[in-house]
């Protein structure tokens, strides 16, 4: 048993048209019908941890979990949601998000598909 935290990208990271990420369907829905979401919120900042991860993950620290189960946006490593194009700037970002989850002592678990893909 380990006791620890889980989230996916397309509820905490937000700064979904930052760098080469493209809209994902998540954002063509919520852009598209936001009346299918009752109180008309989006995932376009959410808990804006795209910028603000070293400080989600020294919560995750203060609060004593030693592990640390993320998704990665395919739309924001993989523009055309294929190999084809990589977008650097996603890579480096959970690059530097598992890098900080090491440093602080945190095990990593990574879900490379929580239901977030390119629209196009
Ligand atoms: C990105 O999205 C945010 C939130 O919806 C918005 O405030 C901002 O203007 C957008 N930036 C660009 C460059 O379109």
């Amino acid at each position: 048993f380990v006791f620890g935290a889980a989230t996916s990208s397309y509820q905490i990271e937000g700064s979904w048209n930052v760098s080469a990420a493209v809209v994902n369907d998540f954002d063509w829905w919520t852009h598209s019908c936001p009346e299918w979401i009752a109180d008309d919120s989006n995932g376009d900042i959410a808990c804006d941890s795209y910028r603000m991860y070293k400080e989600d993950v020294n919560l995750v620290k203060e609060i004593g979990f030693k592990f640390y189960r993320f998704s990665i946006s395919w739309s924001r490593i993989l523009p055309t949601g294929l190999t084809n194009d990589v977008s650097k700037d996603g890579v480096t970002y959970y690059n530097n998000l598992i890098r900080q989850l090491h440093i602080n002592g945190i095990e990593t678990m990574v879900n490379t598909y929580h239901f977030d893909h390119p629209m196009k």
